[in-house]
C-alpha cells in the first residue's frame, strides 16, 4: 500500500461530491469528502495523495492556479492540516484545469502553447503549492525545462526540501479521456505539441534524462498499461524511484468490463497493477489505490 498513490479531484463550490460518469466510483470532492478520502488513505496505509484542482473560473492565463486562495492551493493546505506528514501529498504542477482554452500552457497570438512564457507561471504555481503544504509537486504539463525552473523557484523561495516527481515521459494519448470529464475540461484538439508521440520509445529515454540533470527527484512514465516497454526502459536506467500512473482511461475499461460481467473485476485489477509493477514501478498512481491496499491488508 506504501507504494501507491491516490490521484483526487476537488471542485470548487460543490456542496455535494460530484460523480464522474465516465470514472465510476471516483468523485469530484468537497472539502470535506477530500479531507475524509486522505483520512481513510491513512488508515489503509497508503503512501500519498495526488492532488487536481477544478476553479470555478477559468481565463485565458489559468490565474486560479497561481492564487494562494485558488481550489488546488486551499485543498492542499486542508488535506495537510487533516494528515500532516502520514500522506505524501503531491499536486498538479499545470494549468490545463484553470485555462479556459483547456490547453497545459498559455497560448502565444497564433494560438500554439508558448513554452517559456508558461515556464515562469509554472514557478510561481510551484511556489503557491509549496507554501500551502504539498510535499512533491508533480509537473505534468511537459513543457520543455519545467523541472529546472519549478526546481529554482522552489530554492529561492526556501523549498529546499519540497521534491519534485517529473511526467518525465508521458504521452500523447487517447486513454486520458476521461480525465477530460474529471476536471471538466475545455480542451478542443489535442496535445500533440508537448505531449509524446506513442511510436516512439527511445525519446523517452532523453525524457528522463533531461528531468534528471534538471533536478527530477523522481520520475514518471504516463500512461502505464500501454506503456510497460518504456516503464522497463526507464526503470532499467533511474538511479531515482520510478511512477507509473495508471490513467483515467484504464480505469474506466477495467470498470465498464466488469459492471458488463465480462471480466472479474477484482482479478483484473489485481492484475493490471501487477504487472505495472512487475515492468519495475516504484511508485503507481492509480484510482483503485485504497481499495487495493484495502485488499492488500485482508490477504495479509
Ligand atoms: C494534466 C494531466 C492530465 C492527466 C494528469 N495530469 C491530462 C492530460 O494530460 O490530458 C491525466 C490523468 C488521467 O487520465 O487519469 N494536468
Amino acid at each position: 500500500p506504501a507504494e501507491l498513490v491516490l490521484p483526487a479531484f476537488i471542485r470548487e463550490g460543490l456542496t455535494e461530491p460530484n460523480p464522474i460518469t465516465s470514472m465510476p466510483g471516483v468523485l469530484q470532492h468537497t472539502t470535506e469528502t477530500l479531507k475524509r478520502a486522505a483520512a481513510e488513505a491513512v488508515e489503509l496505509g497508503v503512501g500519498g495523495i495526488m492532488l487536481f484542482g477544478i476553479p470555478a473560473e477559468r481565463d485565458a492565463a489559468g490565474s486560479a492556479g497561481t492564487d494562494p486562495n485558488g481550489v488546488l492551493n486551499q485543498a492542499i493546505a486542508d488535506v495537510r492540516a487533516e494528515v500532516g506528514d502520514d500522506l505524501v501529498i503531491m499536486s498538479d504542477v499545470c494549468l490545463d484545469e484553470f485555462t479556459d482554452h483547456g490547453h497545459c500552457g498559455v497560448l502565444d497570438e497564433n494560438g500554439v502553447v508558448d513554452n517559456d512564457t508558461t515556464l515562469e507561471i509554472y514557478g510561481r504555481m510551484a511556489v503557491e503549492q509549496a507554501r500551502a503544504g504539498a510535499h512533491v509537486l508533480g509537473p505534468s504539463g511537459m513543457m520543455d525545462g519545467q523541472v529546472a525552473v519549478i526546481r529554482q523557484a522552489l530554492d529561492e523561495a526556501g523549498f529546499q526540501d519540497v521534491s519534485v516527481i517529473a511526467y518525465a515521459a508521458k504521452y500523447a494519448s487517447a486513454f486520458y479521456g476521461p480525465f477530460r470529464e474529471a476536471v471538466d475540461s475545455q480542451l478542443k484538439g489535442d496535445r500533440r505539441t508537448y505531449q509524446m508521440d506513442a511510436a516512439n520509445r527511445r525519446e523517452a529515454l532523453l525524457e528522463v534524462e533531461l528531468d534528471l540533470e534538471e533536478g527530477a527527484d523522481m520520475v514518471m512514465v504516463k500512461p502505464a498499461m500501454s506503456y510497460l516497454d518504456i516503464l522497463a526502459d526507464v526503470a532499467a536506467m533511474s538511479p531515482v524511484p520510478v511512477a507509473a500512473y495508471q490513467i483515467s482511461g484504464e480505469y474506466a475499461m477495467i470498470e465498464a468490463a466488469a459492471a458488463n460481467g465480462w471480466i472479474d473485476r477484482r482479478r483484473a485489477i489485481e492484475e493490471s497493477v501487477l504487472g505495472i509493477k512487475r515492468a519495475g514501478a516504484n511508485i503507481i498512481l492509480t484510482y483503485w489505490a485504497a481499495e487495493l491496499a484495502a485488499w492488500l491488508k485482508e490477504s495479509k
